[in-house]
């Protein structure tokens, strides 16, 4: 419990469960066995990863959160008139900033009465509990810690529901973990329901690689965190300096693929899980997939899902959309 306000959050953390849906050491091992080699990216967000992450947002290059914003505040009013949920049961929610946007409207509304983040990130649901719960403290926070890529009883069930999917989150998928991600939620809804998702667009190639390779370097520390969290979580041998972070833009694939290059010839040693893996100079390890819509690719992957677009509203430069899905009976 949290000072005031902890009777009002339960934050359920299914880490710890018996079968949990996270095998950092399995996963690892099948990643890094592979050819070519990879890390899943829900691994970078650990407390420092999260961090990094929430620096990101507000990068000079990162159009993202901006645009998502924006459409936020234009729209929100009208996204809540048209579903009239009284939750928002967020999927990746972070720091949960965007959110206020949509809460507020609900409470504009005399609607808001919980809210429910399913994040990995323990340090970051807490973190957006505690102060969500400062700013509405007569709403009911009720969060999952868990893999939203198996959602099991996801909060206020029989309540109606805003879900969301924002910072285009989505992108990180592969089409068909999306399309099994967007069906899973689809079963838990109700014609009462709606599903809001940002989508990042398709566009300039410049402006989708600066992105990614920022002039601080925030976006190479965040992906350089992957191997911290290899070093710490699995007595992992990793120099830092050895890898480099690179991002580049796949034209065929539709998405930024995020890569940490091997600078060297070496051998790693993952001391817990009795592995040594070996890297040739200039070889990478891909640990982000970050996929670019366009309207029409969108949809496909909604009507596979079994879910029907009710709206789409981009920013005013087209760099970014926020779809508003219903299931189809
Ligand atoms: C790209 S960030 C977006 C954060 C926030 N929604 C925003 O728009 O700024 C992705 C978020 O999803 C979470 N995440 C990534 N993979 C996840 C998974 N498989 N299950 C649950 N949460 C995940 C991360 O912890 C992080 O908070």
């Amino acid at each position: 419990m949290n000072g005031g306000t902890g009777s009002r959050i339960v934050l359920r953390n299914t880490l710890r469960e018996h079968e949990s849906p996270f095998d950092l050491s399995g996963d690892t091992r099948a990643g890094l066995s592979s050819t070519p080699k990879t890390l899943p990216s829900k691994y970078f967000y650990d407390a420092r990863g999260s961090h990094l992450f929430e620096m990101i947002t507000r990068l000079p290059e990162y159009y993202l959160t901006r645009a998502e914003t924006e459409i936020l505040e234009r729209e929100s009013g009208r996204l809540v008139e048209a579903v009239r949920p009284t939750v928002l049961v967020e999927f990746g929610s972070g720091a949960a900033r965007k959110t206020r946007i949509l809460l507020d409207a609900m409470v504009d509304r005399g609607l808001l009465e919980g809210y429910g983040p399913v994040d990995v990130s323990a340090e970051a649901s807490r973190h957006a509990a505690d102060t969500l719960l400062r700013d509405y403290p007569h709403i009911r926070v009720e969060g999952v810690i868990g893999d939203f890529e198996r959602p099991r009883d996801l909060p206020f069930a029989g309540r109606p529901r805003l879900m969301a999917f924002l910072g285009s989150t989505i992108g990180n998928l592969e089409a068909e973990q999306a399309t099994a991600f967007l069906a899973s939620i689809r079963q838990e809804m109700t014609g009462a329901d709606a599903f809001l998702i940002g989508f990042d667009l398709v566009k300039d190639v410049a402006m989708l690689e600066s992105a990614y390779n920022d002039e601080a370097g925030i976006t190479a520390k965040f992906n350089l965190n992957m191997l911290r969290v290899l070093n710490r979580d699995l007595e992992a041998s990793f120099d830092l300096d050895a890898f480099r972070h690179r991002a580049v833009w796949n034209a065929d694939a539709s998405r930024i693929e995020m890569h940490l290059e091997s600078t060297r010839e070496q051998v790693v040693r993952i001391s817990s899980i009795g592995l040594d893996v070996a890297f040739a100079a200039g070889e990478k390890i891909r640990t982000e997939l970050s996929h670019k819509y366009t309207r029409q690719s969108a949809g496909g992957l909604l009507d596979a899902a079994g879910l029907t677009l009710e709206s789409w509203c981009t920013d005013e430069a087209d760099r970014f959309a926020l779809a508003l899905a219903r299931a189809v009976d």
